[in-house]
Order: structure tokens, then C-alpha cells, then sequence
């Protein structure tokens, strides 16, 4: 971390927030305003000094060079040897992108135009089950190739004209039993999203579902789609290439949504919305590439994020959708952020310096008001938060409601940096009627230490072209902080040993032969579970 960085933290930490406000601009000053949507930072310790050395500190880092050679298909992905091209997926208007000389849009529009012909014979019911029109959609797929479309087909539900989605991820036989549960497997129509094709927990649901519709349906796989990058593999599973949606692997599982993974999010909203999502993606690409730093939501999200976690060393960090159908929105950023940079060594291999990504964690307001709220006003441990709001619901006959729920988002961000000073606690004591030593101790459990930071995400209504925004000014965001960690962003070694351990343990668990080369913890807990299973 740059020294210029770290003395203006110390400042910064002794001076707080609140007297920033001094400045009457600094509200304006300290935000970015981009294509509806207001990202206001100026509840943090940032001032102008302190966000011109994060700035140049950004630039130190090469922020803008490994930009361009992101979107300009360079294999910045160094640990696999890949591009890193999501980009190309929302690339709507059109231009050129090449990967190892050869332009990759056709292949990209080319897919998009089959993924939409097929949303449309679906939603149409042209295209049908054993049993007639399809009703309900089964997306099995884990990880990215779950947790985006969950989230989406949540997110625009006032959108919602196709076919019902349900989502099946989990290995546990209760996720697929429960959602299999009343489902006509006539008129199923099942996605199997998996980039790999070999993903353990996918193929099993996979196998189980199409166990599940054999015992009506003549020709299951007739109604099952595969969307993956491994196409011997999908053929290998018996879905023909015709109702096989590819991608390639530039682009990553974090950060697929936009493409193929995407489907069930298309099947459920149509086409035509689906391209505003992307579109929104797309302009905040355009925003992201054009913008200068200060100016530059992506880059002055994630510095916000930096400065927080690796400068004054706040640990984890709190996403607070006063969004309902935002409510996965949190299990989404955690795959986005943790895995792309819960990293321990920078990209030549060398031990990180600084701490890695913070620990992503939330749910929506106002529920997580009554239950850890108490923790990020009072608790020892500074927690910034990142609060989203929308200025409108979709439900105009429940205004009131919506009314609430902005009070209670904009209360909170205030609470926290305004804080109860002592002497604020004790008059409130006094008028309560408490007395001398009694008034103290009654007082000192009502202080709020304040100072507290938090950044908010406010937009006009979450529709498609909006959260197709917020999905990209997250992804950048990660990307930013990525490459000035020094980190690969873009791979995720840190789950293979517990898979590979996984397998070995399946078939320890499945034999009955004494149990060796293991911790005596593990030992004793596969033979507890061993014994217990029959
Ligand atoms: O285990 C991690 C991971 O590889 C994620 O990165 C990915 O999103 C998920 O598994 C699912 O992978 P796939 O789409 O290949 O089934």
C-alpha cells in the first residue's frame, strides 16, 4: 500500500466522518451519478486527498492499462492461460473482439439469436413436454451456474411471464425431492447449466431428474438443455447439439449470466427484456472504459471497498439490498467476490502483502434490521456497509410500504454515522426518569460510537436495463480491486482440494474397510457416520 495512503488513513481515522460535512458540496462531490442510479460514498472517510492518493494508487496498479486488455481479449487470466471476456456477451453494439486474432461475436450473436428462438418456441408453447405446453422450468446447475439466474429471475419478478423457475443446486437429495415436489414432469422443462459438464453435484441432480421424468415420460432428455462449454460431454449425456447452448472458456462461471447460463432467466422474462439487462450491462461497460477515475462508479466502488478492508482494515463487508427481490443479491456478490479474490498470492506466485477480499455477507433490509443491526451500530467491530435502494416499487397501490422502506434505508446509513454521543444518552436517561449511577449505566448501553461508514446504491426502479448495472458495477468492482491486490481474479483454485478430498471420502463412506490415513478427527467422525447410516 502506498505510504501517502496509509498516512492519510491515520488522519482520516482520527478526524471520522462526520465533520466532513462541514463542506456543504460534499454530497455532490462524492458521488457519482451514471444513467439513473446515484452511488454516494461521502459517508465514508474519504476526502479529497485521501481519494486523489486512492486514485493514484489505482493507477500505480495499472487499473487502466489491465482494463483495455481485458476488453481487448488478452489472456489476463494468467494462472489458465484465458481471456476474461464476459464483456463480449453484452457487447450489443457490436464491435470486433478477438481472441487470439479471431473475432468472437459471431459465434457470441449467433448463440444469443438461438437462445432467443428457443425462449420464444418455449414461451409460446410451440415447443412442448410429453404432457403439453411447458409450465414449470428446472435449472440444475451450482455456483455461478446457479446463483446469477436465481438471483435475476428473483430480482424482476414483476417481469415474470414465462414459465415458472425453480432452481435445483444443492448435492443434498432434499434440494431435487423439494423441488421436484408437485411438478408435472410432463411439461418440465429442464436446464442442465454447467460450464464443465462435470461438476458432481450438477450431473447427480441431472441423472436424478431425468431418473425422476423417465417414470412417466417416454423420452426424457427430449426435454432437457444443456448449457455448457464441454459439448462431447453434453452429447455424451444424450442432449442433441441442436438444444446445446456453448460459450467458451473466456468466460468465467462467476460471471456468466449473460450468455447462455442465462436462459432460465430469458425463459422466465422473454427476450426482449433479457437484451435490456444486457444493455444495461453494457452501459456500464461503456461508463467503466470512459470515465475518469473520481468519476468512475466501478473504480470508486471498489476503492470504497479498499479502503475499507486492506487501508483501515475493516474485515468483512455488509451488502444491504432495501430490495426484496434483491434478496439473493447477497449470496450472488459472495461467489462474485470471494471467489474471484480470496486469493493468498499475487499473480507471479509471491505471498500477498495485504489482506485479500473481504468477507461479503448481508440480506435484505428491513429484516436484517431485527436481527444483526445491533452488531454494525454497537458492536467492537466496524462493519461498512453498502446500502441499495430503489426510489420506486412496482407495486404503486403499496406506496406507503415502499415509503417505509426508504425511511428505514436512509435512517440507517444516518444512524450509523451520526452514532448517540454520551451526553445525547444521558439526557435521554434523565427524561426517562434515571437518577445518578443508575442513569450512567442505563446511559452507556444507549451510546452509539457513530462514525460508522457506509456507501449507498440508490437507482429509480429495479427493472432489467438496472440490474443488468448493478451485475456489471460489480463485476468491475471485483475486477479493480483484483488488479490492484495483484491478484488473478479470474481463477479459483482454492475449491479443488476440498473436492478432490470429497470423492476419496465418498468412497470411504460407501465401504466398510477400516479407515486409514486420516486426522483422527475425520476418522472418527466417518465412522460415526458409517455406524449411524445403517
Ligand atoms: O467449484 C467452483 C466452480 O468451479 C465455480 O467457479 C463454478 O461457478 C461452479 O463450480 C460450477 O461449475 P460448472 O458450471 O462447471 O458446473
Amino acid at each position: 500500500m502506498p505510504d501517502n495512503v496509509r498516512a492519510l488513513a491515520e488522519a482520516a481515522r482520527a478526524r471520522g466522518i462526520r465533520p466532513l460535512f462541514d463542506d456543504k458540496d460534499r454530497a455532490e462531490t462524492f458521488s457519482v451519478r451514471f444513467d439513473g442510479m446515484v452511488f454516494d460514498y461521502s459517508k465514508t472517510h474519504l476526502d479529497a486527498k485521501a481519494r486523489t492518493a486512492m486514485t493514484g494508487w489505482a493507477t500505480a496498479a495499472g487499473v487502466e492499462d489491465r482494463r483495455a486488455a481485458m476488453f481487448a481479449g488478452a489472456p489476463i487470466n494468467e494462472t489458465e492461460g484465458r481471456a476474461v471476456l464476459h464483456t463480449a456477451l453484452r457487447n450489443l453494439s457490436g464491435g470486433p473482439v478477438e481472441v487470439e486474432g479471431r473475432d468472437v461475436m459471431p459465434g457470441v450473436r449467433d448463440t444469443l439469436t438461438r437462445m432467443q428462438a428457443f425462449a420464444e418456441e418455449v414461451r409460446a408453447g410451440r415447443f412442448e413436454g410429453a404432457g403439453g405446453t411447458i409450465t414449470d422450468v428446472v435449472n440444475i446447475g451450482i455456483g455461478g451456474s446457479h446463483l446469477g439466474p436465481e438471483m435475476a429471475v428473483r430480482a424482476l419478478s414483476p417481469y415474470h411471464d414465462g414459465p415458472r423457475c425453480h432452481f435445483i443446486a444443492n448435492v443434498d437429495g432434499a434440494d431435487a425431492a423439494d423441488v421436484l415436489k408437485g411438478l408435472d414432469p410432463g411439461r418440465t422443462l429442464v436446464i442442465v447449466a454447467s460450464k464443465s459438464f462435470t461438476t458432481i453435484e450438477t450431473m447427480t441432480n441431472a441423472a436424478t431428474v431425468r431418473d425422476w421424468m423417465a417414470d412417466t415420460v417416454t423420452e426424457p432428455v427430449a426435454q432437457f438443455v444443456a448449457l455448457s462449454s464441454a459439448l462431447e460431454r453434453t452429447a455424451e449425456f444424450g442432449i442433441p447439439e441442436a438444444r446445446v447452448f456453448g460459450f467458451e472458456d473466456w468466460v468465467g462461471g462467476r460471471y456468466s449470466i449473460w450468455g447462455p447460463i442465462g436462459l432460465s432467466l430469458m425463459l422466465a422474462i422473454g427476450p426482449e427484456r433479457f437484451t435490456e439487462l444486457l444493455q444495461g450491462g453494457e452501459a456500464m461497460d461503456r461508463h467503466f472504459r470512459a470515465a475518469p477515475m473520481a468519476e468512475n462508479m466501478p473504480v470508486m466502488l471498489a476503492l470504497t471497498g479498499l479502503w475499507h478492508h486492506q487501508v483501515l482494515g475493516f474485515p468483512t463487508r455488509a451488502v444491504l439490498p432495501y430490495d426484496q427481490r434483491l434478496a439473493r443479491l447477497p449470496a450472488y456478490l459472495q461467489q462474485l467476490e470471494m471467489e474471484s479474490n480470496g486469493k493468498r498470492v499475487t499473480m507471479e506466485g509471491e505471498a500477498l502483502a495485504v489482506a485479500s477480499g473481504p468477507v461479503v455477507w448481508g440480506a435484505p433490509g428491513t429484516n436484517g434490521q431485527h436481527a444483526f443491526y445491533q452488531l454494525i451500530h454497537q458492536g467492537t467491530q466496524v462493519v461498512p456497509c453498502e446500502f441499495m435502494v430503489a426510489a420506486q416499487g412496482h407495486e404503486p397501490e403499496l406506496a406507503h410500504h415502499h415509503r417505509l422502506l426508504v425511511a428505514n434505508c436512509l435512517a440507517q446509513s444516518e444512524a450509523l454515522m451520526r452514532g448517540r454521543t454520551p451526553d445525547e444518552a444521558r439526557a435521554l436517561m434523565a427524561e426517562a426518569g434515571y437518577e445518578g449511577a443508575e442513569l450512567e449505566r442505563q446511559a452507556a448501553h444507549r451510546v452509539f460510537p457513530g462514525d460508522r461508514p457506509s456507501v449507498t446504491l440508490a437507482y429509480d426502479r429495479l427493472t432489467p436495463r438496472r440490474l443488468g448495472q448493478i451485475v456489471a458495477l460489480y463485476e468491475h468492482r471485483v475486477f479493480v480491486e483484483g488488479v490492484i491486490l495483484g491478484i488473478n481474479s479470474f481463477d479459483q483454485w482454492g475449491v479443488e482440494l476440498g473436492k478432490k478430498l470429497a470423492d476419496d471420502m465418498a468412497e470411504l463412506l460407501a465401504g466398510a474397510a477400516p479407515v486409514e490415513g486420516k486426522d483422527g478427527s475425520t476418522r472418527a467422525l466417518l465412522e460415526f457416520m458409517r455406524k449411524t447410516a445403517r
